[in-house]
């Protein structure tokens, strides 16, 4: 069976590249993880990958003088493993619009809030959840997105609601969110995957 071949960029925990390596382990499903890079020789990513016998390396961006360099290296390794798609996955690093032109429509991320809402530079990780609460917002979420120069800002593919309750912290909801981003981001490869495959 023809599968999208995906490249997960990950900087940290990579729960959500293992959520996508669980889907790919299904025969059916039609995407494969070709490639995993960190930005970061400690994200723990790096070991979710490798204990899969997924090819796994750490790019690291500190090592390289200018965004330009670090970004050629990225490049460099997507074509050689004749990537389809590249997914962000808590990927901490802004690509810059040299390299998102470089890959038009094929790089996507996961965004724990629902875009518009929260979106932005500067609303990532807790920032996002923190702001959900102040604004006493009755629902947030996940957000699958295509990924455009500017920042959140890229063509939703897929949404997941979770409610937000009275006596949530910061930790009990972005939690529940992730749980959301797990099953979404999934989800959202597939369909890309079907799309793409079916031409
Ligand atoms: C996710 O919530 C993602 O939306 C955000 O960072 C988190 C990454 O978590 N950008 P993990 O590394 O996949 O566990």
């Amino acid at each position: 069976m023809e599968k999208l071949g995906l490249a997960v960029f990950i900087s940290g925990s990579g729960s959500n590249l293992q959520a996508l390596i669980d889907a790919c382990k299904s025969p059916e499903y039609p995407a494969q993880i070709k490639l995993v890079i960190s930005n970061r020789p400690d994200a723990y990513g790096l070991e979710r990958a490798q204990n899969e016998a997924i090819k796994a390396i750490c790019i690291d961006h500190k090592k390289y003088k200018t965004r330009a360099e670090f970004e050629n290296a990225l490049s460099e390794e997507l074509s050689k493993h004749k990537i389809d798609l590249i997914c962000l996955a808590g990927f901490m690093r802004i690509l810059t619009a040299d390299f998102i032109n470089k890959w038009p429509n094929k790089i996507i991320n996961t965004h724990p809030a629902l875009l518009p809402k929260f979106g932005g530079e500067g609303m990532y990780g807790e920032h996002v959840h923190r702001a959900v609460l102040k604004a006493k917002e009755k629902e947030s979420g996940a957000s699958i997105h295509f990924v455009i120069p500017e920042v959140d800002k890229g063509q939703l593919i897929a949404q997941g609601t979770v409610p937000v309750l009275e006596n949530d912290t910061i930790e009990s909801l972005s939690a529940r969110v992730i749980a959301q981003e797990h099953i979404l981001y999934p989800q959202a490869v597939k369909k890309i995957a079907l799309e793409r495959l079916s031409k």
